[in-house]
């Protein structure tokens, strides 16, 4: 492949210390293109060019910057145009950075999903803007965004109470991957829904939207963010024990390999491998659990729609709009 050959991609990634983006690097570098990896200390990655010297991968293509999502939006596009002078281009940019901060919604407070929306969501709308007047003068690119299955089932520790005969939630199991990640799916839900509007509007300029939606994947970090402290009421005490337990008991036991996962994407993107042949999708599902977290979500929908009908729908419009009756197919 020559230098600026269109098979040869520049990628940009942040969040490349750890999990997902870190393995990242080689797969994408196995393929012969070229990546910006970003993590929010260099110092957690300054060894990445010899652990791909060591798979005997051309660490040349290589580079490496400092972007820390909770950074301000002048100084995340001061990166973002750092990396456009590396190789004069960033044709993938995967948003992936994030953390998942435990806790229950009473006992967050705004400033809490503040913080988590940050660095899940505002850090990264930062970063994708500095790069699209690049990409649409280019009439090219892909934008992925890592969202993830739990923007689809939220409510996992609901979905392990059932009411007893005296009206006390009764938690029937103890093991659960979600629970307290309400602030966590809530930034994952609000991502999503704000890439699929994007993808609409940057669709004009043959930028493309990759909604990646990882289950559980075995990555170092994602499980680990403390339980934040500084307000517990006491009523939720059972609910948060259970909580953190079968967090804890996730943790290094998710049935995810990340590596199988981000070759995965990698060929997604280049149209390869078991993508060859199958249209680029907006969404990516990844991982075993992920398929039936949908599912549900879905029926869940569905049998609120036949239940309610038409009391919910086109009972509630007006008989007529500006004096024509109003069909609707
Ligand atoms: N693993 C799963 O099961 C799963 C499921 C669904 C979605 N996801 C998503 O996948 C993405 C990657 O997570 P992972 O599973 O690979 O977990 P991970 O091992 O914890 O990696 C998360 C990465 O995000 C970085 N990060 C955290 N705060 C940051 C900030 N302020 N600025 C820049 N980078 C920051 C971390 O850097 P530091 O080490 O410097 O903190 C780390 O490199 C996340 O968006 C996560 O929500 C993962």
């Amino acid at each position: 492949m020559s230098e600026n050959s269109p098979q040869q991609l520049v990628w940009m990634i942040t969040g490349c210390s750890t999990g997902f983006g870190r393995r990242f690097v080689p797969a994408i570098l196995r393929k012969g293109d070229k990546v910006i990896a970003t993590a929010r200390k260099l110092s957690t990655i300054e060894n990445l060019a010899n652990e791909v010297s060591e798979q005997g991968l051309d660490a040349s293509n290589l580079k490496t910057l400092e972007l820390d999502l909770e950074w301000n939006t002048a100084k995340l596009a001061g990166v973002v145009n750092e990396a456009l002078k590396v190789w004069g281009r960033i044709d993938v940019l995967v948003n992936n950075g994030g953390v998942g901060m435990k806790s229950l919604i009473e006992e967050a407070d705004a400033q809490k999903f503040a913080r988590q929306f940050q660095i899940n969501m505002f850090g990264h709308v930062d970063v994708i803007n500095s790069v699209l007047p690049s990409m649409r003068a280019r009439r090219s690119g892909t934008i992925l965004v890592f969202g993830s299955r739990s923007s689809w089932r939220p409510e996992l520790p609901v979905r392990n109470l059932k009411l007893d005969d005296t009206c006390y939630w009764v938690l029937l199991t103890s093991y659960s991957s979600g629970n307290c990640e309400g602030l966590y799916a809530s930034s994952k839900a609000a991502f999503t829904a704000y890439a699929e509007t994007l993808a609409t509007e940057i669709a004009l300029f043959s930028i493309r939207v990759l909604i990646v939606q990882p289950s559980s994947f075995r990555t170092e970090n994602m499980l680990t963010y403390p339980y934040h402290d500084d307000k517990r009421i006491p009523e939720y005490d059972f609910l948060r024990e259970k909580a953190l337990a079968g967090a804890g008991s996730l943790h290094g036991n998710q049935p995810g390999d990340p590596v199988k996962a981000v070759e995965l994407v990698v060929d997604v993107v280049r149209g390869e491998g078991k993508a060859k042949g199958k249209k680029f999708p907006r969404y990516l599902p990844l991982g075993s659990n992920a398929g039936q977290a949908i599912k549900e979500k879905t029926e869940i929908m569905k049998s609120v729609l036949e239940e309610w009908g038409d009391i919910i729908g086109s009972e509630l419009d007006y008989e007529t709009i500006g004096g024509t009756k109003m069909e609707y197919s």
